[in-house]
């Protein structure tokens, strides 16, 4: 497995990361065996949330990555908190988004019970609260870096000015940001340069569109899936051409992007993930990134005009 340094920790982890999103109790063989296949083929990066199953996420990979008798310090384990949910499943909603010291801590605490740990290694306030100045975030999330809870701290779904302001106060090595060949707005609005000008690592979610890019049939009733679709038929021939899978290549896209840029793989299928560890290896030709770049957007590269001049024009 290729390894790539995480932010600027000095630690090193796999180059694709397992998306531990889907893991469920209803798919329980499964999930638990996608995690053991996952570390069989290198990778030792997963992530998971609170919200996840309403913590069944957490609970699901901490017991895999324990009966898979898998030593703690040869994993990277990610999760995050904010995001407060309201009602019993599966009827609950999304109430309120909380980044005050008090609920960080204990969702915290809550995360670790359920994952059977002492730490993890990437705690990651899940999206803004407006509510809470960044500066008290920033506070509570060195407290639980020096009770060794955490050991690093990205964020998930910020703009480059949220980030900048959290970063003014605490080192963040990591950025969430949904990015695909189906969405491109991070290197569209100046987010992926944000990430590589301060060494953040970039962990797209979504990478392979929710399926949409591994050739899954789509909605005729849903004209963006339609869209997507086209894009999809689209990248056929260079699947064929590099003797891929359509979700190889799009993988293969994001990860040739500097940075480090390391996909969550959203999946609990054991060969779906053993399908993506063989993607990190891949090196598109520059022309033909480009012209799979070209495809995404639907247009030709604004050649002789400033990105901002295209997107006034979106
Ligand atoms: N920070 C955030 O706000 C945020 C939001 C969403 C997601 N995430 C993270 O990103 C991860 C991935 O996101 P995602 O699950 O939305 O999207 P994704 O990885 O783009 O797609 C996942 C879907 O693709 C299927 N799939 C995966 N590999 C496949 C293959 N080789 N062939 C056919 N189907 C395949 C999976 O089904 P199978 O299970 O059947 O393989 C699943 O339905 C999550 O697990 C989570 O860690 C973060």
């Amino acid at each position: 497995m290729r390894m790539v340094e995480f932010g600027q920790t000095g630690t090193e982890v796999s180059a694709v990361a397992l998306g531990c999103m889907s893991l469920s109790r209803e798919r329980i063989d499964a999930s638990k065996a996608t995690v053991r296949r996952a570390y069989e083929m290198g990778i030792n990066f997963f992530d998971t949330a609170d919200i996840y199953g309403i913590g069944e996420s957490e609970t699901l990979l901490g017991e895999a990555l324990q009966e898979a008798a898998i030593p703690r310090d040869e994993i990277f384990v990610a999760t995050k908190c904010g995001i407060v949910l309201q009602g019993m499943e599966p009827a609950y909603t999304y109430k309120a988004y909380d980044l005050s010291p008090g609920y960080i801590k204990a969702s915290c605490e809550a995360s670790l019970q359920r994952l059977g740990m002492d730490y993890v290694d990437l705690y990651q306030p899940h999206r803004i609260d407006y509510l809470t100045h960044p500066e008290e975030t920033a506070r509570a999330l060195e407290d639980l870096k020096a009770e060794g809870k955490i050991r690093h701290v990205g964020v998930s779904n910020y703009t480059p000015d949220e980030i900048r302001a959290l970063q003014a106060y605490i080192r963040l090595e990591s950025l969430q940001t949904e990015f695909s060949l189906l969405h491109l707005e991070p290197i569209e609005t100046g987010l992926a340069a944000t990430c590589q000008a301060t060494d953040m690592t970039m962990l797209p979610w979504s990478p392979l569109g929710k399926a949409v890019l591994t050739g899954r049939p789509v909605s005729h009733d849903d004209w963006q899936e339609q869209r997507d679709y086209g894009v999809v038929a689209q990248l056929r021939p260079f699947a064929e051409a590099y003797g891929l899978t359509l979700g190889q290549i799009a993988l293969a896209w994001l990860m040739q992007l500097p940075g480090p840029v390391i996909p969550l793989v959203g999946t609990a299928n054991p060969d779906h993930i053993a399908e993506a560890a063989v993607a990190v290896d891949v090196v598109l030709e520059r022309d033909d990134w480009y012209e799979l770049l070209v495809i995404a957007r639907g247009r030709p590269m604004p050649w002789g005009q400033r990105p901002y001049t295209y997107l006034k024009e979106r």
